[in-house]
């Protein structure tokens, strides 16, 4: 069957569709919420055959639901799956892209994807969280290709939602006018409890 995508989902693809294919190659691209892989899958196709898409998640669960969609697609050879919070985003950065300058090397990310809260159908007191967001918005931003997009969508139903919310809004909204441009979406007159998408676009 195929997957339910919401308006917020598929206005975030089509950013970061776009994003990738404005990119120079190599492609870098990050899942920094894996989950069941859908965004990794999504982005793996977009990425090309030299392209690649470091995804990261803290339940081994997820990776594996990741891994298995991807090997199904046969792009698994396209991602690097990283069983880590996503606020270790900068270290595992690093590694993957130790010089920059190398005539071979990954240039910086072209898109990056935050789908925030618990993952459907399992353990739902594993969420993201705004100090572990925040600091892998953090450790991102710097990694951020001219023209690359970061999209964040985030919930408000559930425990600690609206305060993740309120707290990437807040530091979004703060982000120099001169290097970001900053888009904020949600459905006005359908979704309750209200769901946002954030669309941050390095200039
Ligand atoms: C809404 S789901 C992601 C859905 C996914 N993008 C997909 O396409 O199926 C949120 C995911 O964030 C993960 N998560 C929670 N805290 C995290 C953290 N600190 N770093 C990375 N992932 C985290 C959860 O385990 C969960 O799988």
């Amino acid at each position: 069957m195929a997957r339910r995508v919401s308006a917020l989902l598929e206005a975030a693809h089509r950013a970061v569709e776009a994003a990738l294919e404005r990119a120079a190659r190599p492609l870098l691209a990050v899942d920094a919420t894996a989950g069941n892989g859908h965004d990794t899958l999504f982005l793996a196709r977009r990425v090309g055959e030299n392209g690649l898409v470091l995804a990261c998640d803290v339940q081994r669960a997820a990776l594996e639901a990741t891994r298995a969609r991807l090997e199904t697609a046969g792009l698994a050879g396209r991602a690097r799956l990283a069983l880590e919070g996503h606020e270790h985003l900068a270290r595992l950065l690093a590694v993957l892209v130790p010089d920059r300058s190398a005539p071979d090397a990954l240039p910086g990310v072209a898109a990056a994807m935050f789908n925030l809260g618990f993952l459907p159908g399992s353990d739902k007191r594993v969420v993201t969280r705004p100090d572990t967001t925040l600091a892998a918005l953090d450790g991102l931003l710097p990694h951020i290709t001219p023209g690359g997009v970061i999209s964040l969508h985030l919930y408000t139903g559930h425990d600690g939602g609206a305060e993740e919310a309120a707290a990437v809004l807040s530091r979004a909204a703060r982000l120099p006018s001169t290097a970001w441009s900053v888009l904020q979406s949600h459905v006005s007159n359908r979704e309750r409890p209200r769901e946002y998408l954030l669309l941050l676009e390095r200039l």
